[in-house]
């Protein structure tokens, strides 16, 4: 659908562990876009949509045993279609740069990989009810330890994923540098670790050169 000749946006996704600095990167990316005189439309997995941020309670809320891998991939993935349909496809169709906080790799990752060995059941769901990928996507890589202990200083409530636990986390760096390896082409892996200033430039730039990649087409 959004994949589909209907789509003249640009879809940019931002990967990685919990407390890997994506959100702070995608405020700061959406500004650096739109002070470029841009429409951007920023938005975040799992959510963006009001159905998506229902299920977003149910999956990131409450006891880590809460749900199954299997059961999480579904809930993901219900959640990724109703967001795709009701925010995603539409900018893209109107013209808009979409920044999104997590997207299908995230599932990859996560369900595929680090929960269970899901792979398999998440690339064939993917094929089947979302269908389109990133024109590029950037995966924050950084030492998982800094990384908990900054998500674990924000507190509130959704606290579901890291309270599995620092090995989890280490194997999810693993599952996104693999990633990052297995899809060179739209994956950037960018050092998470340092100065966020730092961070944000190489960020920017690479999506304006992107940018202007498509322009030129
Ligand atoms: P967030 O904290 O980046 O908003 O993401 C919420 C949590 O959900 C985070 O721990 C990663 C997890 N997650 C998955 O396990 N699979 C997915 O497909 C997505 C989008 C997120």
């Amino acid at each position: 659908m959004a994949g589909g000749p209907a789509a003249k946006g640009l879809f940019l996704t931002l990967e990685g562990i919990d407390g890997s600095g994506k959100s702070t990167q995608a405020r700061r990316l959406a500004a650096a876009l739109e002070s470029e005189g841009l429409a951007v439309q920023r938005t975040r997995e799992p959510g963006g949509s009001p159905g998506a941020e229902e299920i977003r309670r149910l999956l990131v809320e409450g006891p880590a045993g809460r749900w199954s891998a299997e059961t999480e991939l579904l809930l993901f993935t219900a959640a990724r279609r109703d967001h795709l349909e009701r925010t995603i496809a539409p900018a893209l169709a109107r013209g808009a740069v979409v920044i999104c906080d997590r997207f299908a790799d995230s599932t990859r990752v996560y369900q595929g990989l680090a929960r269970g060995a899901l792979r398999a059941e998440t690339d064939r769901l993917h094929a089947a009810f979302i269908g389109i990928e990133p024109a590029l996507t950037f995966v924050l890589d950084m030492d998982p330890e800094v990384a908990l202990a900054r998500g674990r200083a924000r507190g509130g409530a959704e606290h579901r994923f890291e309270a599995m636990g620092s090995d989890f986390q280490h194997r999810l760096r693993a599952g996104f540098r693999a990633l990052a390896a297995e899809f060179p082409d739209r994956c950037r892996l960018i050092d998470a670790g340092r100065d966020e200033t730092e961070v944000a430039e190489e960020i920017a730039a690479l999506a304006l050169a992107a940018l202007s990649g498509e322009a030129a087409r």
